[in-house]
């Protein structure tokens, strides 16, 4: 099979999807495949027109590779594509939207909601502590921890360099820790504890050398520890998910609250990303799991 897998791209999260794209076709090499790395810009529709590759790996995160935008025109060209679908892709990169269809399906997520980004800078718009991040963003990409006692809301709300919409998804912040669960065909993976070095699991804390430390399985009592598998399960299917999603969790282990957060329709797969690591604690190595994704492109 000739593959094409898609990289790169034009959101804030280029420089992560660059990684992950070489990653997997390094893997799609090494189970024989054909490989074509395709940077995916503007003329993508006629590069891929042209290519006619068997099958897409799109290993694009963020903004216009995985929020539909691709998937509507991988479907209009007819050629099979990894994860999930059009729909699937735009509501999951859509915070507000997803927690809605999430809170419906009947699986916590945080309060909170949408601020007009002015506002937000102006005033509290909630006691702190509490997020602010943008509502279609990844890699924690312009989130904001607003401490308890922090005087003025984050100031870079109302600067005209922001542009990462009007309105923000401000949430209130959970104390505890953070969890990750893997689906893969439908079943939940494993839990991931990430400990960050740093207090919060940012982008430098994701993607730096000693950043942040995962746990799996996640230390806690197995009853929550099954209820995460479930409820990133449920996300999964209520979202109409396909292929591999990674749902990333809130945990307050003394209230034993167990919130999520969002589900990433195609959760990186860089050295130090997350599904990577629980397939391999199920046994799972990499180029397999990448092998399964290009397989479950034609399920
Ligand atoms: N948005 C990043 C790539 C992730 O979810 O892994
Ligand atoms: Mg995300």
């Amino acid at each position: 099979h000739h593959v094409a897998v898609l990289k790169g791209g034009l959101s804030s999260e280029r420089e992560v999807s660059l990684v992950s794209g070489f990653e997997c076709a390094k893997a799609l090499r090494n189970v024989g495949a054909r490989v074509t790395e395709v940077d995916a810009g503007r003329d993508l529709a006629q590069v891929l027109a042209a290519l006619k590759p068997d099958v897409v790996f799109n290993a694009l995160h963020g903004e216009w590779g995985e929020d539909g935008c691709v998937q509507g025109i991988l479907e209009t060209l007819d050629i099979p594509y990894s994860h999930c679908g059009v729909l699937a892709s735009a509501l999951a990169m859509d915070k507000a939207k997803s927690k809605a269809v999430l809170a419906a399906a009947g699986v916590a997520v945080p309060g909170g909601g949408l601020y007009d980004r002015f506002e937000a800078a102006r005033d509290h718009v909630m006691a702190p502590p509490y997020v602010v991040k943008p509502n279609a963003e990844g890699s924690s990409v312009g989130v904001f921890l607003v401490f308890e006692g922090a005087n003025r809301p984050p100031q870079e709300l109302a600067q005209p360099e922001w542009t990462y919409g009007e309105e923000v998804m401000i949430e209130p912040y959970i104390a505890g820790m953070e969890l990750a669960v893997a689906v893969m065909d439908g079943k939940a993976m494993a839990v991931t504890e990430i400990v960050p070095s740093t207090g919060f699991y940012d982008y430098e804390a994701k993607y730096g050398e000693g950043g942040s430390t995962h746990v799996v399985p996640a230390r806690m009592p197995s009853e929550d520890y099954d209820r995460a598998l479930r409820m990133a399960e449920a996300a999964h299917a209520a979202l109409g998910c396909r292929g591999v999603t990674r749902s990333d969790f809130r945990y307050d282990p003394v209230k034993r609250l167990l919130v999520l957060l969002e589900v990433n329709t195609q959760p990186g797969m860089t050295p130090t990303s997350l599904v990577p690591e629980q397939a391999a604690h199920l046994g799972i190595s990499f180029d397999r799991l990448v092998m399964w994704i290009v397989e479950d492109a034609y399920a």
